[in-house]
């Protein structure tokens, strides 16, 4: 079986319902608070795991209980730990609050994340892995040593440049395949995207400065795959009701990335990991939302076909 390896970040998220963001200087009445596993690393390992790959996990947790809990959680949806260190301080914090319509924001406090760096790749063996998944919540000494010795063994790297904050935009040289959403990719590519028109042409833009393949999602507007050779395919979101949008497209990612390496169709790649990212809003929190292969399945089955368009 094809291995995925996730090197990126493992936080314990803490949310708040409320029932809409503060402004600056206000202090606002929370509903219900609850602790949650999450990170964009460690949610794209858990859906690539449950989408069915075998996945290993790269990256630093803390010395904390918060280190404990996760550790655990993630030996229980079976991704090999073997290369997670723990570090002398506290454990990657998120502190959440969602709306509400679903709708989150996010404070990260890195902790062990942070300090996850080139060094630590180094100890990395990346031998025996087909694909690599990146997010931008570790250092980004540590992100450009992985993307370095993953070009000398050839081992394609799925970049998710998220958070954008901070990213450095010279790691695009070494991705294979990019995947951003709407907020991302204006950022990257410098175009204001209201829809569908304005994605395509800020993904030719990304196109134009290398990148090989690219996916752009625009959350209730689906997504658009588009590469080199051409191709340009868009997928419609299903509808659902929204409960919380934390991990959406990290479940996306996983679950895209799981199908890809098994050589299945880009279609149907894509159709997957968008009915795993919709039943992932569909529940609360990071990993308690990320749905099993068998879910997915049968809400596809269950009638929720969608018409891909190739352009
Ligand atoms: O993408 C969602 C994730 O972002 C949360 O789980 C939180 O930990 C932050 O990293």
């Amino acid at each position: 079986m094809a291995k995925i390896l996730v090197v990126g970040s493992m936080n314990m998220d803490i949310v708040t319902q409320v029932e809409r963001h503060p402004v600056p200087g206000e202090t606002i009445q929370g509903n219900e608070t609850r602790f949650f596993i999450g990170g964009k690393g460690a949610n794209q390992a858990v859906a690539a795991s449950r989408s069915g790959a075998s996945v290993a996990m790269a990256g630093a947790l803390g010395s904390d209980s918060f280190g404990i809990d996760i550790r655990r959680e993630l030996a229980e949806a079976r991704i090999d730990l073997d290369h997670v260190i723990e570090k002398p301080c506290m454990t990657g914090l998120a502190l959440i609050t969602i709306d509400g319509a679903g709708e989150n924001n996010i404070i990260l406090s890195s902790g062990a994340n942070g300090r996850y760096g080139a060094d630590e790749v180094d100890q990395l063996d990346l031998s025996g892995f087909d694909v690599i998944l990146l997010q931008n919540e570790i250092s980004s000494a540590a992100n450009q040593r992985v993307l370095d010795k993953a070009a000398e063994q050839r081992i394609p790297v799925f970049m998710n440049p998220a958070p954008i904050d901070g990213f450095d935009q010279s790691q695009l040289s070494k991705v294979t395949f990019l995947i951003l959403n709407e907020v991302e990719a204006e950022e990257l590519s410098g175009i204001r995207i209201e829809g569908s028109s304005q994605a395509l042409e800020a993904g030719k833009k990304l196109l134009n400065d290398g990148i090989p393949h690219l996916i752009i999602t625009l959350g209730s507007k689906g997504s658009i795959y588009m590469d080199q050779a051409g191709r340009q395919i868009t997928y419609p979101a299903f509808s659902v009701d929204v409960v919380d949008t934390t991990a959406a497209g990290d479940t996306f990612i996983g679950a895209f990335a799981a199908k890809y390496v098994t050589g299945a169709e880009l279609p149907d790649c894509l159709r997957y990991a968008t009915a795993a990212s919709a039943l992932a809003v569909s529940e609360p929190g990071a990993q308690s939302s990320i749905p099993a292969d068998d879910q997915v399945q049968s809400f596809l089955t269950a009638g929720n076909n969608r018409t891909i368009r190739l352009l």
